[in-house]
């Protein structure tokens, strides 16, 4: 965060902090200028307790920066904290993501008789830039980053440059907030949308210079750039909790509208699909004979749904890769093939990472994003916007049913253009997508009863999702939400695995949850059901409202309105949400701020 104007600075940074606290919070700080002197206060641990020294003293002053951490260099400790300062106390600095050369660079000046105050690369900036200054910050900032590698964003202040502030974006987001007279800065957008509509999007290697007169932005080459400001739509209001008490289950309950939102517009009479931000040149998708998906997490489960869908509906070979991995391997990548890169955020660094090496192999890059403006949608030739809203609870959830969505309009819409739908055929898809916003509602209606299945969970220490198919792909994301929140071990599987080693680890009480709604795999899925249940687990099935025979092969059967096959995951993730949410919640955990996790892992 950063802010100058003619208000007081530590109030607002700390509220843009608390909607950023998302992004990290194992510490906290902020730095503020009051003409004479920089007063800094930070504290490890969630901004409350920086709050609570704020409350015995708020520092003056009207220039500021601030930050909340998810650390990478340095365990959370006060003085890993940010802000950093050079030792004289002259240039503050905060920054998000890595500098990648900070070791040879605080040897560099360790020689030079530079001692360090912390474990961070972050104070190696400070010492840079300082090291630079020579009576114009922009100049120093500009220099000292010409000696940095890596990717991240950073905002610096001077003790000798009231007034004014200094950001550089080399990869990880930053954006400006224009108010009346004053001006924010901050590494998200819902962190100043109360505050203005009005903002500017800084691009990749370039570098902003706020004074109480105005905001000028330049690449660090010195060149001028003109920049018009987005006027942002979404409603404050999105962007707070709304009456529940955690992010994570508004988010679910607003699931029915994320599909309707995600649907709107883009369904042209009964059967076609006509998708803003997608503009395929001509022949491209008739002849298309490769598809790669890469994203990470939920967004990678997402992934494997649109593997399952791609495959079967448009006769194209689908890679799914991780994009952590994907990035670093020499992946056979032709030219005018499509990757599809997936990412709520838009801001994962592995995920840009691997979308930039595909589209260097001549691949054309589809982006499915839910961020207007994120670095993917910016570095893709198509994008896809989910429409979820601002998502901020880390466990993902409304943005991976609305990333569904859009991998569903996709394939009617390359289906048709490849004739693989009939008009007929793709009228019948979108009756079925039409009706899951109904569909999600009544599961929702029913979540008290999932509530109480969370007592199934109660002192378990290992919990397995089975499924096949498209049922397997959700298993994953169950899993992946029931252990990034409630901390029990947990594993998905493909259930005919099982037997290969799992099952040694089933026994009496052990939570099984079984995705079972593939028609054509449903007997086999059943086997597997058995052979759990047989050792003794607590078998819990995720089943049609219509199907008759689930509760004689599971103890506990959560019920699902009939779809068609492929579009169950929609309706099958809801419950295994919800279900993770209430286990979590039994146990006291902080839901939104799971342990050691953040929302954008904007870093390696
Ligand atoms: C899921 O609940 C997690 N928050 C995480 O796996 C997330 O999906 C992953 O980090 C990818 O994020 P992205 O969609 O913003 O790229």
């Amino acid at each position: 965060m950063g802010y100058v104007g003619p208000a007081e600075a530590a109030p607002i940074l700390v509220d843009g902090l608390q909607r950023l606290e998302y992004r990290g919070y194992d510490s906290a700080g902020i730095a503020v200028h009051d003409g004479t002197v920089v007063a800094i206060r930070k504290a490890e641990g969630k901004l409350g307790r920086l709050v609570a020294m704020l409350d015995e003293h708020t520092p003056a002053g009207s220039t500021g920066i601030g930050h909340t951490r998810w650390a990478t260099h340095g365990p959370p400790t006060d003085f890993n904290a940010h802000p950093h300062t050079d030792p004289a106390g002259d240039i503050a600095v905060v920054h998000n993501g890595i500098i990648e050369n900070f070791l040879p660079l605080k040897e560099r000046l360790g020689e030079s008789g530079a001692s360090f105050a912390s474990d961070t690369d972050t104070e190696v900036l400070a010492h840079l830039i300082a090291e630079e200054y020579d009576g114009d910050l922009k100049e120093a900032v500009r220099r000292a980053v010409g000696r940095a590698q890596g990717a991240y964003a950073l905002v610096a202040m001077s003790r000798k440059e009231p007034g004014r502030i200094v950001a550089v974006r080399m990869i990880s987001p930053l954006i400006v907030g224009l108010g009346d007279g004053e001006t924010f800065l901050a590494s998200d957008i819902p962190a100043i949308l109360h505050r203005t509509r009005s903002i500017l999007v800084i691009e990749n290697g370039e570098m902003v210079d706020v004074t109480p007169d105005g905001v000028t932005i330049e690449t660090l080459d010195g060149a001028a750039v003109e920049r018009e400001p987005l006027e942002i739509s979404w409603n404050a209001e999105q962007a707070e909790k709304g009456g529940y008490p955690h992010f994570m289950i508004k988010e679910i309950f607003e699931q029915p509208d994320v599909i309707t939102e995600t649907l709107s517009g883009r369904i042209s009479g009964t059967s076609e699909v006509v998708l803003d931000g997608v503009a395929f040149p001509d022949g491209f998708v008739e002849g298309l004979d490769k598809i790669w998906i890469t994203a990470c997490g939920t967004a990678y489960h997402a992934g494997l749904v649109g593997k399952e869908i791609f495959e079967r509906k448009l006769r194209i070979p689908v890679d799914v890769v991780y994009a952590h991995e994907l990035r670093y391997r020499d992946p056979i990548i032709r030219p005018g093939s499509l990757t599809i890169a997936i990412s709520q955020s838009g801001e994962t660094a592995d995920t840009l990472a691997a979308a930039e090496l595909a589209r260097s192999r001549g691949s054309r890059l589809l982006a499915i994003t839910n961020v207007v403006g994120s670095t993917l949608s910016r570095i893709s030739d198509d994008v896809l916007y989910t429409r979820a809203g601002p998502e901020i609870a880390v466990a993902s959830t409304k943005a991976y049913l609305a990333m569904l969505i859009g991998e569903y309009l996709l394939t009617v819409a390359m289906g048709r253009a490849r004739g693989r739908y009939t008009p007929a055929e793709s009228a019948d898809m979108i009756t079925g997508l039409r009706h899951l916003p109904q569909a999600a509602e009544e599961i929702l209606e029913g979540a008290a009863d999932i509530a109480e299945l969370a007592e199934a969970f109660d002192g378990a220490e290992d919990v397995y999702f089975l499924g096949r198919g498209v049922d397997y792909a959700v298993a994953m994301e169950g899993s992946l939400k029931m252990k990034e929140i409630s901390y029990i071990h947990s594993e998905a599987m493909p259930a005919g695995e099982l037997k290969h080693g799992t099952l040694a680890l089933v026994t009496r009480g052990t939570p099984v949850v079984t995705v079972l709604t593939q028609g054509d795999v449903y007997d086999k899925t059943v086997s597997a059901l058995q052979e759990v249940k047989a050792r003794g687990a607590h078998t819990i099935a995720v089943a049609y409202a219509d199907d008759a025979d689930a509760h004689k092969h599971a103890d506990r059967v959560i019920r699902i309105p009939r779809v068609p096959d492929l579009l169950s995951p929609v309706l099958s993730a809801i419950p295994l949400q919800l279900l993770a949410y209430h286990v979590a919640d039994a146990r006291g955990h902080d839901i939104d701020q799971p342990r050691n996790l953040a929302k954008s892992v904007t870093v390696e």
